[in-house]
């Protein structure tokens, strides 16, 4: 048990291919469109090569999505809402991310009693089986759940029905991030975007986090957790969970993909997101519950805030990222 449950600490978790066919949901068009996103990337790509800057390009390939991850996850796509099993950890996580999500968006902006995020359009990017999408939407927001594997998107939308309150203000695409395309003006974008415990999966975190702004409203709010890239992270996520405790199968966590507060916000920054805040989260495999910490060194939390200026651009029509600011980064 406590093997089991210390292993899912850190874990990742795995999953099929992506399907993008998105339009007119939460009756939003969105302001963004993929074609400008891969052209916007290729001229940072190429800008960057030009100024020899010190951002990491960690992909070329424009797309967020490592086809072996999505093959894992889509191996426990019918787990998603089974409590005690392979997703406990994420169950239990909910007591502190929700109030966290809650609490810094009622910062920007009042709520109403009884359903204090009435009002809020959220993107929950990796939504999985909606564990985190369903109690953001009895918190009274309008979410929309996008995963790219289908499997999990069939399983949170078959949970969610369940409950009538839900099925008004929950919707699921099964669909990457970078799939979201359309047409719209400034007023079409997110209030918020949650990614948890989404990043550690990805190819590209860079495009992730350009197409993150994109689909922000300036003043929107981004919430990230995640696992920091520490000696103790590769200790406990990779070498005890994986080789020694044999919890997780070798290779389910790529530490190389890990990513630090720091590291993290200096990427953000470089997107026009600026970060407002960072916790640590402690996950008890005992007790099986989360707990805030002082100590980033595993787990942590963040909320960013999309600037309502955008970063400076190196052509008028531009809407991508300045590549003088990422060179500066
Ligand atoms: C550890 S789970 C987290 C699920 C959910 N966010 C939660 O906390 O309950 C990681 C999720 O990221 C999804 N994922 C992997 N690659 C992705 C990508 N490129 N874009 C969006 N989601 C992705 C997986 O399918 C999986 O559902």
């Amino acid at each position: 048990m406590y093997s089991r449950k210390c292993g899912r600490l850190m874990l990742g978790l795995i999953c099929t291919s992506p399907k993008a066919n998105l339009k007119n949901v939460l009756q939003l068009k969105s302001a963004f469109s993929w074609t400008s996103v891969c052209k916007r990337r290729t001229q940072l790509l190429q800008s960057q090569n030009a100024l020899h800057c010190h951002i990491s390009v960690r992909s070329a390939s424009q797309t967020t999505v490592d086809p072996n991850e999505l093959k894992r996850f889509q191996s426990l796509a019918s787990k998603w809402w089974d409590e005690g099993g392979e997703f406990a950890a994420l169950h239990s996580m909910n007591d502190l991310r929700v109030p966290f999500i809650r609490d810094n968006l009622l910062t920007v902006r009042g709520g109403q009693p009884g359903k204090p995020l009435a009002g809020f359009k959220i993107l929950d990017v990796g939504c999985g089986g909606g564990l985190l999408t369903e109690p953001l939407g009895r918190l009274g927001a309008n979410v929309l759940g996008i995963d790219p594997v289908e499997d999990s998107i069939g399983t949170a939308r078959v949970h969610s029905s369940r409950d009538p309150d839900l099925r008004r203000r929950v919707q699921y695409q099964a669909c990457t991030l970078e799939d979201l395309t359309g047409e719209g003006d400034e007023d079409d974008g997110f209030d918020a975007v949650v990614a948890s415990e989404v990043v550690e999966h990805l190819a590209d975190l860079e495009t992730f986090a350009y197409c993150c702004s994109h689909v922000l409203k300036p003043g929107g709010s981004l919430f990230i957790t995640t696992l920091n890239k520490t000696n103790l992270s590769y200790a406990l996520g990779i070498v005890a969970a994986e080789r020694l405790l044999r919890i997780v199968p070798m290779g389910t966590h790529d530490w190389e993909k890990f990513i630090s507060p720091v590291e993290l916000e200096r990427l953000l920054e470089s997107y026009g997101l600026s970060v407002q805040s960072v916790r640590g989260m402690l996950y008890n495999p005992v007790s099986g519950r989360w707990s805030w910490t002082d100590s980033t060194a595993i787990n942590y939390a963040l909320h960013a805030v999309k600037l309502s200026e955008e970063p400076q651009t190196d052509t008028a029509e531009a809407d991508g990222p300045d590549p003088q600011r990422q060179a500066a980064s």
